[in-house]
């Protein structure tokens, strides 16, 4: 197993739509294992292919009721509204209200090429709709507000060129 550095915000390969998996071998389900290594190494409660620079549709998660994967998901139903603190890996140690369905479930895949199916709300939903971003190349400040979103984005890119943050 191992642990793969994390891309963050200015990376290309966030922002790229993600490729089906088409494959189901023992490379794949490595990636799976290594992902999720590296999820609970940062820590956090899922990541995405393309957070490790892996343009593919899959992600990894565990909001605190073990370990599991999703490949070429696609969203089937979600409900209701939930506000909550939501932050991303590959915009660490921010965090932003943001609003969206408090419920999803979503169809794809497991690793031997099985469909499954995933569902929840809160936590768990959040998560399943966040993940689900990442490999259409959406990160969470998409969801923010526009004008939010502008001053965010000017910042970070900013950041990104590494020019300070004003205090
Ligand atoms: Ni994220």
């Amino acid at each position: 197993m191992a642990v793969f550095p994390i891309r963050t915000f200015g990376d290309a390969v966030l922002n790229s739509v993600a490729e089906p998996v088409a494959v189901f071998d023992e490379e794949l389900d490595r990636l799976i294992q290594d992902m999720l290594e590296t999820m609970y190494a940062a820590p956090g409660v899922g990541l995405a292919a393309p957070q490790i620079g892996i343009s593919k549709r899959i992600f990894v998660f565990d909001v605190g009721e073990g370990p599991g994967h999703l490949i070429n998901p696609d969203v089937a139903e979600v409900s209701g509204e939930w506000e909550f603190d939501e932050g991303c890996l590959s915009v660490p140690e921010r965090f932003w209200p943001i609003s969206r369905p408090a419920y999803a479930r979503l169809i794809g895949l497991d690793s031997t090429g099985t469909a499954i199916e995933l569902e929840g709300d809160e936590l768990m939903g959040r998560m399943l709709q966040h993940e689900y971003d990442h490999l259409n190349g959406t990160l969470l400040l998409e969801r923010l507000g526009s004008s939010e979103r502008k001053a965010i984005l000017r910042e970070l890119r900013q950041e990104a060129l590494g020019i300070a943050r004003p205090e």
